[in-house]
């Protein structure tokens, strides 16, 4: 657990019928919970300007909106939290709601992380003799540091630096052997990869000359190892029942769907896409660079040869009853400071609802938002089929698009569901139905 977090009291983030609320109500709701201003409440309607836009890419033509939501119920090592998440595909948000409800039945998420050492890369070819050159880089590292650390003081200031030096030898290629050089830089609350970046590109002549090869590529590792996030849960099996199964059927049935992920890489890619649908939100709502984590994590799966599922999920002997226990790990290099995180203002105010006060708290809980996102995957799954819930909330889409008020919203989606037809005419019927219905 990160040991740097103002652990602030804040309300809690078990909002029962959050959904169920106008837009209006959940922005006030937000407003209230995060002390959100008037300005960050019109960020969040205006998001980024065209202007600004054209400043962050070339040839800017305009903008692409997402919706942005609230993922409720979290609670994470004793903290509350509301999870701005920005996401295309319906259900995710409720999903993951959904399941940050159950796991606070177990007293929600525990988290932690590694330090937030990045790791950057420089390749270096026709290395004479690559052992000799191994003992060189590694008896250089002071050396390198104080070409290193300087150039970063907000880094430096803030406590990181360069932590290590590893050199790998790659000794069959298709091009022959190489050398690799592997910088470890602590890059605190920056996502870090210009610094890591700067780092390889500044050291790669001090590299020439200690091995005496020719240096190539000076880059950062999306597979980012040694900046871990961990999550788990443990929740009471009863949680699970519903009509037609006992809770324990249940649990047990995620654990077989993660054994399958476990075995069988076809399944593994749904499985951790699945835990991505709540990660990348998070991430884009926060500024940060999806492709990364979407590379780092994909990677880490398949870190002993076979690609494999990121979760772990067991049954396991609980207090009075058993408990389905979950863990998560993968490599999470996020930021709270610099890049988009610090020009997007929709950014800024998700940081301000999240409320980390450090990188690592923001991967510990993206950890868990992860954790959480496949326990909901996984639990509809293994009891009534992924389409049931998708149908529900697809009804009550449609529901509201044909003007039912949202106090009836679950009522028309209802009949719909039953009626098997889920058409926005139907709905506006079934709306008059309920009102001629309410007037008899
Ligand atoms: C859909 O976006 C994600 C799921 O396919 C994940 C899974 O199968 O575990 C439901």
């Amino acid at each position: 657990m990160c040991s740097n977090k103002v652990m602030s009291e804040r309300p809690t983030s078990r909002l029962s019928g959050f959904y169920n609320q106008t837009l209006g109500e959940r922005l006030a709701t937000a407003a209230t919970w995060a002390d959100l201003s008037d300005a960050d409440l019109a960020a969040l309607r205006a998001g980024l300007s065209v202007e600004q836009a054209d400043h962050m890419v070339e040839n800017a033509l305009g903008l692409f909106a997402l919706p942005l939501g609230l993922g409720a119920n979290f609670l994470v090592n004793g903290r509350n939290y509301l999870v701005p998440m920005a996401v295309e595909e319906p259900s995710v948000i409720a999903a993951v709601s959904n399941a940050a409800r159950l796991a606070r039945a177990g007293g929600g998420f525990q988290a932690g992380s590694s330090e937030p050492v990045m790791i950057g890369q420089v390749q270096l070819l026709d290395v004479p003799d690559p052992q000799q050159a191994a003992q060189a880089v590694l008896a250089a590292q002071q050396e390198l540091a104080a070409l290193i650390d300087p150039l970063h003081p907000s880094i430096l200031r803030a406590g990181g630096g360069l932590r290590g030096v590893e050199v790998r030898h790659l000794p069959d290629t298709p091009v022959g052997p190489m050398t690799i050089v592997h910088l470890l830089l602590d890059c605190r609350d920056a996502m870090g990869a210009n610094a890591i970046n700067t780092a390889a590109e500044v050291a790669a002549p001090l590299l020439e000359s200690l091995t005496g090869g020719r240096a190539k590529l000076r880059i950062l590792s999306n597979l980012s190892d040694r900046r871990l996030a961990w999550a788990t849960c443990q929740i009471p099996v009863s949680v699970f029942a519903n009509r037609d199964m006992e809770g324990i059927e249940v649990a047990r049935g995620i654990v077989e769907a993660n054994a399958f992920a476990w075995a069988d890489p076809y399944r593994a890619a749904t499985h951790n896409k699945g835990i991505m649908n709540g990660i990348d939100p998070v991430a884009i709502a926060t500024g940060n660079d999806w492709r990364a984590l979407e590379a780092g994590a994909h990677a880490y799966a398949a870190r002993d040869g076979q690609y494999r599922a990121l979760t772990d999920w067991r049954v396991v002997a609980g207090g009075d009853e058993p408990a389905l226990f979950g863990r998560i790990e993968l490599p999470l290099a996020v930021g709270i400071v610099g890049g988009a995180t610090k020009v997007h203002p929709t950014a800024q105010v998700a940081l301000k609802i999240l409320g980390v006060a450090s990188a690592r708290e923001l991967s510990e809980l993206m950890a868990a938002v992860g954790l959480a996102q496949n326990l909901s995957a996984l639990r509809a799954l293994a009891a009534e089929g992924i389409q049931r819930g998708h149908m529900a909330l697809h009804a009550r889409h449609v529901a509201l698009a044909a003007g039912a008020p949202a106090e009836l919203a679950e009522q028309v989606a209802a009949r719909l569901i039953a009626d098997g037809q889920i058409r926005t005419a139907r709905a506006a019927e079934i709306v008059a139905e309920i009102w001629r219905e309410n007037d008899d």
